[in-house]
Order: structure tokens, then sequence, then C-alpha cells
């Protein structure tokens, strides 16, 4: 799959994003403030592992750089708990609905720009902290996105990335309905990840494959997370409103796979640290 730095690839995912930026679906408040309040209730309480992964509140007085803060439900939380935290996002759409959002919590002083996690426009050793939940595995080239990680990070400091797993629930249910119902048996969960998981491109990765992508740090954890997916505990876009899809959502085990699923949870919860 895609290794180099793909253009063509990152306009159609940056067009998704601006499509729909994420994390926005059904979200019908107004007032921005309101829609973060909606946005935050729904998203903690179904990814309810997202505090204890970012530690929002050990934040204070770091510099936090958050990549791809999409609709900024996350990004809100550093700037309460007194980060000095700045965002970047490869889609304005989401940027605005982000600079919104942070604006009506008081911090419209706060650095949100568009930027492409493979080329970040900061010095080296800028930051302590990088922050990116569900981005990298959507950038064409995930590899040199982790390389800017990396040496944007001051010595010692710390990533805390989530990138998608493989083998998890959501690549057995892609892989189900696009592959096995369709007669594509051929079609791996990876490629259906690929072909059918949001923005064009998207990948995911075993466990010993996110430690080799994170070769260059020190004290490298990986545990994975059901995540929303896993559960079918997310609204359903457009492509997933059929009889079949319905019925699917209704009569589907969420109680046994939250109680003994977690291992194979979309989500690789990462952290790692620059060496010193
Ligand atoms: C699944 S959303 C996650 C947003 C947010 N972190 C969250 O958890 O709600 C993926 C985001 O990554 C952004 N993105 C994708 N590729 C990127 C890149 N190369 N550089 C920066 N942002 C990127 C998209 O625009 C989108 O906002």
């Amino acid at each position: 799959m895609h290794k180099h730095d793909d253009p063509a690839l990152k306009a159609r995912v940056r067009a998704h994003w601006d499509r729909e930026p994420c994390g926005t679906r059904g979200l019908d408040e107004p007032d921005p403030r309101a829609r973060q309040a909606q946005a935050e209730a729904e998203r903690y309480a179904v990814d309810e592992h997202i505090p204890g992964f970012a530690r929002f509140s050990e934040s204070r007085g770091l510099d936090v750089l958050e990549i791809g803060v999409g609709a900024g439900t996350d990004f809100v939380q550093w700037l309460r708990h007194g980060a000095r935290a700045t965002g970047v996002d490869l889609s304005p759409n989401s940027l605005a609905e982000a600079r919104a959002r942070v604006a009506a919590e008081g911090h419209a002083e706060a650095p949100l720009t568009v930027a492409d996690a493979e080329h970040l426009p900061f010095a080296a050793a800028s930051f302590d902290l990088v922050y990116s939940y569900g981005v990298l595995h959507h950038s064409p080239d995930t590899a040199a996105a982790i390389a800017e990680v990396l040496r944007v990070l001051r010595p010692g400091g710390e990533a805390r990335v989530m990138i998608y797993h493989v083998p998890s629930w959501t690549g057995l249910l892609l892989w189900a309905v696009h592959g096995a119902a369709r007669l594509r048996p051929w079609l791996t969960p990876r490629r259906a990840i690929y072909e059918h998981l949001e923005s064009p491109g998207t990948k995911a990765y075993t466990v010993a494959e996110a430690h080799a992508l994170m070769r260059g740090f020190v004290d490298v954890r990986v545990e994975t997370a059901l995540l929303a997916g896993d559960l079918l505990a997310m609204r359903p876009s457009e492509r997933y409103q059929g009889r079949v899809h319905r019925l699917l959502w209704a009569i589907y085990p969420r109680g046994l796979i939250r109680r003994f699923g977690a291992r194979l949870g979309l989500g690789l919860l990462i952290t790692a640290n620059k060496p010193i």
C-alpha cells in the first residue's frame, strides 16, 4: 500500500473530512459551546478510554501539539487543563468547527492551522507532548508522519498516538459486509479498511507493525482498545442505512464483545518517548 507521499490520495482524504468533519455527525445544536458539550458527552461515554490515554488533566504548562484535531473535541480539553496547545489538521472545514468551539471556550488565541502531518511547520524539539488520535493512518505516508512526531518532540517528550488495528472487530465487520456478503472473499479485513473505513486509503496495523513504526522511540507501549465501530455504537453513515445493516445493528452482540473482545479492538493506543 502507500509508503510515499501521495498528493492525489491526500487531496481525497482532505475532501472526505471537509465534507463531514470528524465527530460532527448528528450534532444538531447551533451554538458551538452546546455542540462541544454534546460531542464530548457522546465521545467520552462511547470511547471511554480517551481521557485515561490522553491524560488531559496532567498537561498544565506543557507545550502540546495535537495533530488532526478534527472538530476539536479533545483540543478543547488541553486548553481547559492549562496546556499551551497548538493544533493542526489537513481539513479547513474541520478547523473552522474547531476554531468556533475553541473561541466559545474563550481561547480564540489558540493556534489552529491547516498543516500536513507528514510536513509539520514546526522547528525540531518544539513540544513536550504530541497527541494524535485516529489520524496518522489516514495519511498516505504514516511512517513519514511518525518521523515528524519524533522530530518536533523535545528529548524525553512523549507521543500519544492512536492508529487502527488489525485483526479487529471493525475489520471483520467490514470484511463481512463488503467481502463475504458480496462474494468477494479475497477482500481481506485490511483491504476492507483501506477501501471502506472513513476516508480513502485508511491503514491498519498489527501490534508488531506498530512497534516497528515507532522504532526511533523508547519506552514504547501498545495497547488495544474497543472503539465505537467495534461495538456498532456510532451513528451509522448514509451508506449503512439499509434493512440488512439495521438488522445487524439490532442483533450485534455488544455485551459479549465489550466483556471479552478488547484484544480485537480497532484502537492501538501507543505511548512512546523520544530518547533523551
Ligand atoms: C478520524 S478524524 C479524527 C479527528 C480527531 N482526532 C478525533 O478523534 O475526533 C481524522 C482527522 O485527521 C485529519 N487528517 C488526515 N490526514 C491528515 C494529515 N496528513 N495531516 C493532518 N491531519 C490529517 C483529517 O482531516 C481528520 O480531521
